[in-house]
């Protein structure tokens, strides 16, 4: 497959990259500022505020990830760059995959309650970014005639080993087996490649390590 990954310098695309190269699918490599020496990657300068390069960009590719942030948050920016995505998308008939925020989904204890609005996991410094990341989320949904799976991390994401595995869920935030909710950005670029390859029914998705 042609995997398009936008923001693929990030913490999650460079991952996101080097999985599905790895796996043996050509990657275009989207950001403003992008670069790599794998002969599977094709590095393609784009800023996701033009719309039309990035449907360009976008041309050749079967399916795409979208794994963009900026610091500080800019909400406007992420839910521009996402609809962007899905219309292209949509045009080009090819399916989006949307790394978003923790903050979307329901709390394990209490399903009423989004993570964003828990103080359990979102301290009160952090809930515009989990606003920007429901935001994002909602922007999805009036697209219903696009391909897209939204793919929530846990409330904890950073780089550290490569496991291969993970247990999936939906809308609900996992714990894993020690009772924390956690996922390496690598066995979150294994989740995201996997979901890629074989597409599972559901549109809002998470993701735990695993033992
Ligand atoms: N627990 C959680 O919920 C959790 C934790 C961490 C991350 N996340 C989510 O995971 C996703 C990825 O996060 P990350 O940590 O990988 O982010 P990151 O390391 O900050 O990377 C952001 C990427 O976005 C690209 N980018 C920013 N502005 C752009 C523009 N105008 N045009 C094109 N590319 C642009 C950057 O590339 P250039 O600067 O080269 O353009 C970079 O590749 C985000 O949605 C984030 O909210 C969730």
């Amino acid at each position: 497959m042609t995997i398009a990954v936008l923001g693929a310098t990030g913490m999650v695309g460079s991952r996101v990259t080097a999985e599905a190269g790895a796996r043996g699918h050509r990657v275009l490599a989207l950001s403003r500022k992008p670069g790599s020496a794998n002969p599977n990657v094709t590095p393609i300068a784009v800023d996701a505020e033009d719309a039309q390069a990035l449907r360009e960009a976008l041309g050749t590719a079967d399916a795409v990830v979208v794994s963009v942030r900026t610091d500080p948050v800019d909400e406007e920016f992420l839910v521009g760059t996402t609809r962007s995505v899905l219309d292209a998308a949509a045009r080009l008939g090819i399916r989006v995959l949307v790394v978003g925020g923790a903050g979307a989904l329901r709390s394990p204890d209490s399903q009423d309650l989004l993570v964003a609005d828990n103080p359990a996991y979102v301290p009160s410094e952090l809930k515009r970014i989990a606003a920007a990341g429901i935001a994002q989320l909602r922007s999805c949904q009036t697209r219903a005639e696009a391909d897209w799976v939204y793919l929530s991390p846990p409330a904890l994401l950073e780089p550290g080993d490569r496991t291969g595995r993970y247990r999936r869920g939906t809308d609900t935030l996992l714990t894993g087996p020690d009772g924390r909710s956690w996922i390496s950005a690598e066995d979150l670029a294994v989740a995201v490649v996997d979901e890629i390859e074989t597409s599972g029914a559901e549109r809002h998705i998470t993701v735990v390590h695993s033992v």
